[in-house]
C-alpha cells in the first residue's frame, strides 16, 4: 500500500492536539520525505489569526525532528485556512471550493481526509455539514474520516456517535484514532507473541499468574481542564489505550495480520473481559493532591486552573478484570494509570506461575519468571529469571534479560506519523473498530456507575505511587504492583 496524494483537513487545527502532535507529526513526515509532493494540509479553525506562526511554534517544539526552515518553508506551501464555525454551511461549502481548486492546481484525483480534532459534541455537526456540502462522497477518489477519542463517555454516547458517523460514512472510511496502537513497541507484542515459539505454550491460566498493565505519567492537567474535568483516567486511558494492550496481550492468534483477522481476535477477547468484582476491593480511584517537583510546589487537581475545588474527577484509576476463556479463566488483569506519578512509564507486565518444588528450601528460592513489554520510555522487552549468585551454598538472584529496542533498530516514527501514514494508505490494521471500542465501554460502564454512585476519589500526593487504595487490589490476594 502506498501513501496516496490527498488533501487533509483538519478541523480544529489551532487545538492542543492538532498543535502538539498532527501537525509536528506531518511536519516530520514532510522532513523524512514521506508525503507526497501533492499533499496539502487545510486547516479548519474558528479563529484563525496567526495560524501559521503559532502553528510554527508548535512544530519547534513537539517536532520529533529538528526545526529546519526550508522544511518549513516547503509545509507551508502546503498548507491552506478556512474560518469557520462546525455549523457554518457557508464555510463548508468554501472547504469544499477550496479542496476542488487544490485538485485542478495539482493535478490531483480528490482523495481527501477527513481529521476531527474536536470535541465529540462536534462530531455529528461536522459529520452533517459534510454530507450537506456532498463532500463525504465522490464519483472519483476516495473521502476517509479520522476521529480522535473519548468515542463518547459511556456505551450508550459512544453508540450515538457511531451511529452519527456512520450515516455519513460507510465504516470501512471511519479511522478511529487510538495512538498507543501507533507505538512500535505496541505492535511487537504481537510479533512476539506469534513469531516465536517459546511464548504461545506458556500464555494461558496453567502457567500466568496474573498480568499488570501499567501507565503512568509525571504530568498533570493543567491546561485541559476543558476536556479532563467530568471525564477522568478511565475514560481518558483505560477505556482506549490499557484495553487495547489488553486485546493484544490475551487475544488469539489472528489467522492473518491484517485489519479484518486482528479486529476479529480483538473483539472476541473483548467480548470476553469482564470486571472483577467486589469493586470497593478489586477497583481504587484517586486524585493528585499538591506536592513538591525539583524544590517547587506544583498545585493538586482542585488548584489547577479550570477545575472547580470539589472536581470529583479521578485522575488516578485502577481496576481488576478477568477474561472468560478457557485460556485465560482465573487469571486476574490488573490495570493501572494515574498523573503526576513517580515516574513516567507505560508497561505490561506478566508474571509466571512460580516452578513447583517438593522442598520447602527449593520452594523459598523459586522465582516468579515476569515478561516486561516496556512501551515506554526505554522502550524494549526484558524477561525476569532467577539465577545462582556465584559463590558456597545455592543461592538465587533474580536477574533480567533485555533488549532495547533503540540499540537494535533505528529510531521508530512517532504514533501519529505512522498512523497518518496508514490512513493514506487506506491500512485500518491500527485503528480499533467501532465493535471494539463498544466492547471496551460495556467492561468499564459499570465501574463509572459505581464510582457515581458514592464518595470522592482518594486524594495522593504529587510524585506518589498513586493512593493507599490501589495497594490494596493487589496485597489483598497477596501479590503487589510492580514499582513505578
Ligand atoms: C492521551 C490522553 O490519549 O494520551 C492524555 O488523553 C495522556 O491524558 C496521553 O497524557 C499520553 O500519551 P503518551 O503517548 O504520552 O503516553
Amino acid at each position: 500500500l502506498v501513501v496516496e496524494p490527498a488533501s487533509m483537513v483538519i478541523f480544529g487545527i489551532t487545538g492542543d492536539l492538532a498543535r502538539k502532535k498532527l501537525v509536528p507529526a506531518i511536519y516530520d513526515l514532510v522532513h523524512g520525505g514521506q508525503l507526497p509532493p501533492d499533499f496539502d494540509l487545510v486547516g479548519f479553525a474558528r479563529d484563525s489569526t496567526d495560524v501559521e506562526t503559532r502553528l510554527r511554534e508548535a512544530v519547534i517544539a513537539h517536532a520529533r525532528t529538528p526545526f529546519d526552515t526550508s522544511v518549513w518553508a516547503a509545509l507551508t506551501e502546503r498548507i491552506h485556512f478556512v474560518q469557520g464555525s462546525f455549523d457554518d454551511t457557508a464555510a463548508f461549502a468554501g472547504l469544499a471550493a477550496r479542496l476542488v481548486e487544490l485538485d485542478v492546481r495539482r493535478g490531483k484525483s480528490g482523495n481527501y481526509v477527513f481529521y476531527l480534532s474536536v470535541p465529540p459534541s462536534s462530531f455529528a455537526s461536522v459529520c452533517d455539514q459534510l454530507a450537506i456540502c456532498g463532500l463525504n462522497r465522490s464519483a472519483h477518489g476516495w473521502r476517509r474520516v479520522v476521529v480522535e477519542k473519548p468515542f463518547g463517555h459511556d456505551l450508550a454516547s459512544s453508540q450515538s456517535l457511531g451511529v452519527a458517523l456512520e450515516r455519513v460514512f460507510p465504516p470501512s472510511s471511519i479511522y478511529r484514532i487510538d495512538h498507543y496502537l501507533g507505538k512500535e513497541t505496541v505492535q511487537n507484542i504481537l510479533a512476539l507473541r506469534f513469531a516465536n515459539g517459546m511464548f504461545e505454550p506458556l500464555w494461558n491460566n496453567r502457567h500466568i499468574d496474573h498480568v499488570q498493565i501499567t501507565m503512568a505519567e509525571s504530568v498533570g492537567v493543567s491546561g485541559r481542564a476543558g476536556y479532563y474535568d467530568g471525564v477522568g483516567a478511565a475514560r481518558d486511558v483505560i477505556q482506549n489505550h490499557l484495553l487495547q494492550l489488553l486485546a493484544l496481550i490475551a487475544m488469539e492468534e489472528p489467522v492473518a495480520f491484517d485489519a479484518d483477522s486482528i479486529a476479529a481476535e480483538k473483539i472476541k477477547v473483548l467480548s470476553a473481559t469482564e470486571l472483577l468484582g467486589p469493586l470497593a476491593e478489586t477497583s481504587a480511584r484517586g486524585q493528585y493532591g499538591a506536592g513538591v517537583e525539583n524544590g517547587v510546589p506544583i498545585p493538586g487537581l482542585a488548584d489547577e486552573a479550570g477545575f472547580p475545588a470539589d472536581s470529583a474527577t479521578e485522575t488516578f484509576a485502577a481496576l481488576t478484570v478477568g477474561i472468560a476463556t478457557r485460556r485465560w479463566a482465573g487469571v486476574p488483569f490488573f490495570i493501572r494509570t494515574g498523573k503526576r506519578l513517580a515516574r513516567r512509564t507505560a508497561e505490561i507486565a506478566v508474571t509466571l506461575i512460580p516452578p513447583a518444588h517438593g522442598s520447602p528450601a527449593a520452594r523459598a528460592a523459586a522465582v516468579s519468571n515476569v515478561l516486561v513489554f516496556r512501551v515506554q520510555p526505554d522502550d524494549g522487552i526484558e524477561l525476569h529469571i532467577g539465577a545462582k549468585r556465584p559463590g558456597g551454598g545455592m543461592h538465587i538472584q533474580p536477574v533480567s534479560l533485555g533488549m532495547d529496542f533503540r540499540s537494535v533498530f533505528d529510531p521508530a516514527p512517532e504514533a501519529y506519523e505512522r498512523l497518518i501514514c496508514d490512513v493514506l494508505r487506506g491500512d485500518a490494521t491500527l485503528f480499533p473498530r467501532r465493535e471494539e471500542v463498544e466492547c471496551s465501554w460495556r467492561v468499564i460502564d459499570p465501574l463509572l456507575e459505581h464510582w457515581a454512585g458514592f464518595g470522592r476519589p482518594d486524594n495522593y500526593p504529587s510524585g506518589s505511587a498513586g493512593p493507599e487504595s490501589a495497594e490494596r487490589i493487589l496485597s489483598r490476594t497477596g501479590r503487589e504492583w510492580r514499582s513505578l
